[in-house]
Formats: C-alpha cells, structure tokens, sequence
C-alpha cells in the first residue's frame, strides 16, 4: 500500500498532521491539498480537540511550496481551481476552533509560508529558510500570500518579500514577525510538547473563545471587534470554566479543567 500523503496522529486531542512527500520536499499537490481538507473536515467536528500541530516529514522542508510539477502545463482555468482548492484547505486550517501550530522544520517557501501564515503560531528551526519566491517563476503567490503576509509583516516588508522573492532565514523571520519562536532542530518536539501542555492546561472554552475572538475581530471595525470580545467574554460566565478557574485562584489549588 502506498504511504499516506498526510500522515495523522491524535494524542488525546492534541492532533498532529504531517506532510507527507520528503522525496518532492513536501510540495503541495492537488492530492496532498484534498487529503488535508478531508483531513480537517474530522476534526471541525472533534469534539475533544484541544490544538493542531501541522508539520512536513523529514529534517530539510516544512513546505517548498505549490509543486511545481504539477503546475506547469496548468490552463488559468485549472490555476484558478488548483488556487481556489488551496484557499479553500488553508481557510479551513485557519478557522479551527482551537490554536493551529505550525513546526517550521526547514524550507517554507511559496505556498508553504503560505500554510505556515494560517497557522496561529509558528515555530520555526534555526535552519528553516522562508520566503514567497513566486515571480522568480512567473507568477504570484496564489495561496493567500498577497493578503495575508501584509497582514502578518505589514505591507512594506510583504512587497519587499514577494516583489524580490528572496529567501530570509529564521533570524530575520522572527525579526518581522513572520514567526514566534526559533531554535535548534533538536529542540523543536521538546518545545512543542511544552506549548501544548501549557495549552492543554487552561480552560478548553476559553482557549476557544479567545481564539474566535481575535480572529473575528481582525475583520471589523474597532467598536464592534470590541463588542464582539464583551460578548464572548459574557458567555464565558455562563459555563462551568469559569466558576472552575475563578474558584481554583480564591482558594489557592490549580484549576481543573
Ligand atoms: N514543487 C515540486 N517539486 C519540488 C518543489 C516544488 N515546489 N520544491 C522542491 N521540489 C523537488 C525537486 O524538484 C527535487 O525533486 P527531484 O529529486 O525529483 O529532482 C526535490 O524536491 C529536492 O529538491 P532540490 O533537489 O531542488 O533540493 P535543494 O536542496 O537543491 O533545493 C529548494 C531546495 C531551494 C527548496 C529548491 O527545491 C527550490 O527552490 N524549490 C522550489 C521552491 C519554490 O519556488 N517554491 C514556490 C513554488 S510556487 C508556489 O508556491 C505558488 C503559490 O503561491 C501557490
């Protein structure tokens, strides 16, 4: 049987999907982009999810990006599918009720970075190397990057980026805020398993609540982004997390969630 181009392991709520093509550093074709929609319609309707991590196999690539391969002979008509199939995944991964990590596990480039920009977090190796090098091939990003690096770096350092389509490394990644943390190779999984401990910790709720916040309210307006976050942190009074949390800090024991 051949191998599974996404690879899926659940640790009690704590599910980590991997890319898996390490032969083609982990490109994203149609077949890998179909198996991780799949892939994250089962866990929008998991109940006990609690984070996902998502990953590439082997040691040099996160993502290098949309395969190339595949795109070349592509009509704008099957460009705009194979983009709107990708946007599609990518929007899913990034609308998870829970925190969405992405281990940045060396080349992020193109549409990796691309993935990696969805992702609430990153957390990247001191050898990964990012960046959206598109018009080196004749097009533009088409996995979300013109929209979303802006929005991540800001609009300057997103032209510079993608108009030069040079490679940065991880320094500079987290520099701009492209990433939230690097460090060696080797310390990566025990960090990793240090975030989702720390994660698992708190209120599943209140995770969630303050997930759906921040991400619904980027798309407003100041004032209604701010009623938005009154009215979550309202309902958050309604359930037994916070009559647990609060109770936990009067008298002086670790909540329990
Ligand atoms: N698509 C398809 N195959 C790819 C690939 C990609 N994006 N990136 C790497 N590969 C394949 C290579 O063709 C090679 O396959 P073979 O062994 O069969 O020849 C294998 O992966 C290993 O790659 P290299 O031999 O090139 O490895 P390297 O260490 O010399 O270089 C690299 C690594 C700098 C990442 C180089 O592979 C590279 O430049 N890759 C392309 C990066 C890129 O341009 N990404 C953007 C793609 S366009 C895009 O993503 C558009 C979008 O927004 C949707």
């Amino acid at each position: 049987m051949s191998e599974a181009v996404i690879e899926k392991v659940d640790n009690d709520g704590v599910v980590r999907l991997t890319i898996n093509r390490p032969k083609a550093l982990n490109a994203l074709n149609s077949e890998v982009l179909v198996a991780l929609e799949s892939h994250l319609t089962e866990l929008e309707a998991q109940t006990n999810l609690r984070a996902v991590l998502i990953t590439g196999a082997g040691e040099k690539a996160f993502v290098a990006g949309a395969d190339i391969t595949e795109m070349r002979d592509k009509t704008p008509e099957e460009a705009r599918a194979f983009a709107s199939q990708a946007l599609r995944t990518i929007k899913r991964l990034e609308t998870l009720p829970v925190p969405v990590v992405a281990l940045v596990n060396g080349f992020c480039l193109g549409g990796g970075c691309e993935l990696a920009l969805a992702c609430d977090w990153a957390v990247a190796s001191s050898n990964a190397v990012f960046g959206q090098p598109e018009v080196l091939l004749g097009v533009i990003p088409g996995f979300g990057g013109t929209q979303r690096l802006p929005r991540r770096v800001g609009p300057a350092m997103a032209i510079d980026l993608i108009t030069t389509g040079r490679k940065i490394d991880a320094v500079e990644a987290l520099r701009i805020g492209l990433v939230n943390r690097v460090m060696p190779q080797a310390e990566l999984e025990n960090y990793v398993e240090e975030l989702t401990k720390q994660l698992k910790g708190n209120g599943p709720q209140s995770v969630r609540g303050a997930k759906q916040a921040v991400h619904d309210g980027m798309d407003q307006d100041l004032d209604s982004a701010l009623a938005l976050e009154t009215a979550l942190f309202a309902v958050c009074f309604a359930g037994e997390e916070q009559k647990e949390g609060m109770s936990a800090f009067v008298e002086k024991r670790k909540a329990n969630f």
